[in-house]
């Protein structure tokens, strides 16, 4: 049965950050775990084609050219948003599609398709809501230096006003980034996702350029011509020493939280790195890195923040829990330290903690002040049988209605949560572990790209019915 609502009126746009009054419900994709079609229209090459073309990168040496061909295929997902009843539909945009060279020439067929990808969301009554940056660096820039350098950071904000120019008088609720975090740490200390480089503590780098290009961006943004709500997602979390009262173990707990909270919020809220976070990161002490200004334009850059939750962080000492986890390395100027993981987990290894996620919006909302967004939160499951043209995947039923649950605590509790977002619309290419782990509410055939919806996904519909 659909329930497709009307269309946006063009009186409601540019779509906005949403009030208090309501949780907007959503779900999401990324473009390159997505769109396929790697070189159409003159997209560039990106950092994350080129590390997948990298042999042992990829757990099934996968990569995105394919994908869920979503480049070619985005009314269908318009069509599946829609006929879900849900509010809003949030996508990334590939900066190598619209400055294939990462600076300079605009490639304006790549701004059609997210032209095309926008009106399709507007007519179908689904709010359309973007991400300048998924990680899809243009390679070009990555040969530069990448987000080891200043000069990312000031391209990045050039290409975020181009998008906002063409796309803004219809969206105007932008994050810059998702999970900065993964995009430094991830990708130039643990090396697990591109650009793959182990650098150790030059990471840090990496994320000062990161937020600085977040706050150059937003300015950007605020000056143009259309009115805008800009955001940044942060994958934060809960950090749980698993035995707080050991002071070696609070101590690794402390590094942890700094890296994955601490240089992320710190600057945002306070415009300062503090002693506390420099002993971790002692990089960010270098004045020709952190220059004159810097930390004043990050400060209160941002309009609200997204919150991409999945699992609580149990930091302990080595020999007591799991030492190969993929983050192994991602935590610069942290003493070694083990995560352990408490059962039940999903399909990904990832432990299942609802309360994690009431606790990190509360406290979020707490630290910063700012509207939360929960921009990500979902399940991966071992679920890809499609039987008489279904997928059953009860696991991740439950694990979205406890989470939903838990995001409504915390906004009963007084934080101000707008909305609630789940990962992801479509299986698709998830980065490291290529097409073998399915977060999606949407199953895909890896063959046709033929699109089922899951048993979650009726569910979700259901839900959004139930709420109106
Ligand atoms: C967060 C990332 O933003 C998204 O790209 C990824 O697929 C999910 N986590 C699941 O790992």
């Amino acid at each position: 049965m659909s329930t497709r609502p009307r269309p946006v009126p063009p009186t409601a746009l540019p779509t906005r950050l949403p009030g208090p009054e309501r949780l907007e419900l959503g779900t999401a994709t990324a473009s390159y775990q997505v769109e396929g079609a790697s070189t159409a229209d003159g997209r560039g090459p990106s950092i994350w084609d080129t590390f997948t073309a990298r042999p042992g990168t990829i757990r099934d040496g996968s990569d995105g050219s394919v994908a869920c061909d979503s480049y070619h295929r985005y009314t269908e997902d318009a069509d599946l948003v829609a006929d879900a009843g849900l509010d809003w539909y949030r996508f990334s945009v590939a900066w190598p599609r619209i400055v294939p060279e990462g600076r300079g020439r605009v490639e304006q067929r790549g701004l059609d398709y997210y032209d095309r990808l926008v009106d399709a969301l507007l007519e179908r009554g689904v709010k359309p809501t973007g991400t300048l940056y998924h990680w899809d660096l243009p390679q070009p820039l990555e040969d530069a230096g990448g987000w080891l350098e200043r000069g990312t950071a000031e391209a990045f904000a050039d290409y975020a006003e181009v998008v906002h120019a063409r796309l803004g008088d219809r969206v105007g609720l932008w994050a810059t980034h998702n999970e900065p975090w993964c995009a430094a740490y991830l990708g130039y200390a643990a090396g697990v996702h591109a650009p793959g480089r182990q650098e150790g503590g030059r990471a840090h780098r990496a994320a000062h350029h990161l937020m600085l290009g977040h706050a150059l961006a937003a300015e950007r943004l605020r000056a143009g011509e259309h009115p805008v709500d800009v955001g940044i997602v942060l994958n934060l979390a809960p950090i749980w020493a698993e035995d707080p009262e050991r002071p070696e173990v609070q101590d690794v707990a402390d590094g942890v939280d700094a890296i994955r909270n601490r240089v992320w919020l710190d600057p945002l809220v306070d415009g300062a790195y503090d002693a506390g976070l420099l002993r971790v990161a002692p990089e960010l002490a270098d004045a020709e890195l952190v220059r004159p200004g810097d930390l004043e334009r990050i400060q209160g850059s941002a309009d609200w923040v997204g919150l991409n939750y999945y699992t609580p962080v149990r930091p302990d000492l080595p020999g007591v829990g799991k030492a190969d986890h993929p983050e192994g390395g991602a935590y610069p100027g942290v003493a070694p330290f083990e995560l352990v993981v408490r059962e039940p987990v999903t399909d990904i290894g990832w432990e299942i903690d609802a309360s994690g996620l009431d606790e990190l919006i509360r406290t979020t909302a707490e630290r910063t002040g700012l509207p939360v967004l929960v921009m990500e939160n979902g399940a991966a499951c071992a679920d890809t049988v499609v039987v008489e043209g279904t997928v059953r995947d009860e696991d991740r039923i439950g694990y979205l209605r406890d989470h939903l649950a838990a995001a409504e605590r915390a906004r009963d509790a007084g934080a101000d949560l707008r909305a609630y977002v789940v990962w992801t619309l479509l299986d698709n290419f998830e980065w490291a572990e290529g097409y073998t782990k399915t977060f999606g509410i949407v199953h895909i055939d890896p063959e046709t790209q033929d699109r089922t919806p899951k048993a979650s996904y009726h569910w979700l519909a259901e839900t959004v019915r139930a709420r109106a």
